[in-house]
């Protein structure tokens, strides 16, 4: 077990009608908010108009900054942050999935500064102390970002991809009603339960053994694959929505990293990679970076992959590496179930950018944090994903 810290100030409110409640919470912190919306699918839904006329009836005013892409651009951070900073907001209100929360808390903490909100990305920056208050309304479950201090963000002219983290951008109150992502396509489902079972796997990977921390992740990552494929059949059950959206709060929140130091992430910093070049989904990233990512780490990770053969698919088999061999094949037959991509080609990138995404790998310094990776390793794992 290694040392840890435990922290989490985020209020969840989780159910159905949850957005009731919304006036309690935000009148303690003022009287304008900035919304933060991605490209339509919440006025599609009918999801900003109902939020419009809560503000309204909190006595709230509101100015809105829209248009966030998945694999958001911290160009839109500046720009919502001038917008927020001419209006003199006291809050920010994102509705969305994970990248527009992301895109709030770049935007929370750029309010006090007067430089580029990337310089904080890029290390430029000294570490903010403050940022203005966050509301997270969810609709897409997948990232985590609801319930922890992370963001992620990319520059496309620069072809880099980073992740920022800092304790004043924990979300205020964070509101998850499952029944806001009924109108989740399947893909988009898919990919998200892809990347809650990545995080699972990248804080699985972490150092050392924390008994009680594995196999609640074990446990994590078998309950998002036997509702996963149940949500994928039954996209309108509402039991499913939820029992998925409460374990992708739970796989980046902190609850999977007790006694496990910070996790490993190599296969996200290889998939950040896929997101700048391509615009992929994340999630769809994941699933095809993950299999060629075990099956090239498997020599030094078969004890690992045989407890979660026996705890996420109760196998029971005694030879060691037998049993990694059936979880790789299990895990890779789940992502084919789902119709999330296992090779790149599925996602039409083709063998002609392979130097380019060599180079990549480089510029964004991509690496795990305890299974190290040479210039060979990720040539290796890249060539297995095709
Ligand atoms: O833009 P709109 O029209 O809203 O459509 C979005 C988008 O096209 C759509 N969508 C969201 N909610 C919907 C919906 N469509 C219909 N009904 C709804 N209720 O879904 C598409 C994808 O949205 P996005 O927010 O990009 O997805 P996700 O939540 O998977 O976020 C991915 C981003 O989060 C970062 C990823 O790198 C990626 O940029 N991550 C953030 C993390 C964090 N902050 O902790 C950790 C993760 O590992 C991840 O790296
Ligand atoms: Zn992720």
């Amino acid at each position: 077990m290694e040392n840890f810290q435990y922290y989490n100030p985020v209020k969840v409110l989780f159910g159905n009608e949850v957005l009731e409640k919304m006036c309690a919470e935000l009148i303690p912190y003022g009287k304008k908010a900035l919304l933060v919306i991605g490209k339509n699918s919440v006025k599609q839904s009918g999801l900003y108009a109902r939020i419009v006329s809560l503000m309204n009836i909190c006595g709230i005013s509101h100015f809105t900054y829209e248009g966030i892409k998945a694999n958001p651009l911290y160009q839109d951070a500046d720009d919502a942050i001038a917008l927020a900073k001419e209006n003199k907001v006291d809050m920010i209100i994102a509705i969305g999935g994970g990248s527009v929360i992301d895109t709030a808390k770049a935007i929370a903490m750029g309010f006090h500064v007067d430089h580029s909100v990337w310089d904080f990305y890029t290390q430029k920056a000294e570490r903010p102390t403050k940022a203005l208050p966050l509301f997270t309304i969810l609709t897409l479950a997948a990232t985590g970002s609801e319930m922890n201090s992370g963001s992620v963000l990319q520059d496309d002219d620069s072809g880099m991809k980073l992740g920022y983290s800092a304790p004043c951008l924990y979300p205020k109150v964070s509101f998850l009603d499952p029944s806001l992502t009924l109108t989740v396509p399947l893909n988009q489902t898919a990919y998200g339960i892809s990347d809650l079972i990545s995080h699972a796997l990248e804080q699985f990977f972490g150092k050392g053994d924390s008994p009680l921390t594995d196999l609640y992740t074990a446990s994590v990552i078998k309950l998002a694959i036997q509702d996963g494929e149940k949500l994928i059949l039954d996209p309108h059950n509402l039991d499913l929505r939820a029992n998925i959206m409460w374990l992708a709060t739970n796989a980046l929140n902190g609850t999977l990293k007790a006694g496990k130091n910070a996790g490993d992430w190599g296969v996200h910093s290889i998939e950040h990679t896929l997101s700048v070049l391509f615009d992929i989904a994340h999630g769809a990233g994941l699933s095809t970076v993950y299999p060629a990512w075990l099956k090239h780490q498997q020599p030094a990770i078969n004890r690992k992959l045989g407890f979660l053969a026996k705890e996420v698919f109760g196998l029971d088999i005694a030879d060691e590496q037998q049993a990694a061999d059936v979880f790789l094949q299990k895990l890779e037959e789940f992502y084919n179930t789902i119709n999330t991509p296992t090779r790149l080609s599925q996602s039409d990138i083709s063998r002609s950018e392979r130097s380019k995404i060599l180079e990549n790998f480089k510029l964004n310094k991509v690496n795990g944090l305890v299974y190290k990776l040479s210039d060979t390793d990720c040539e290796q794992i890249l060539d297995r994903m095709w």
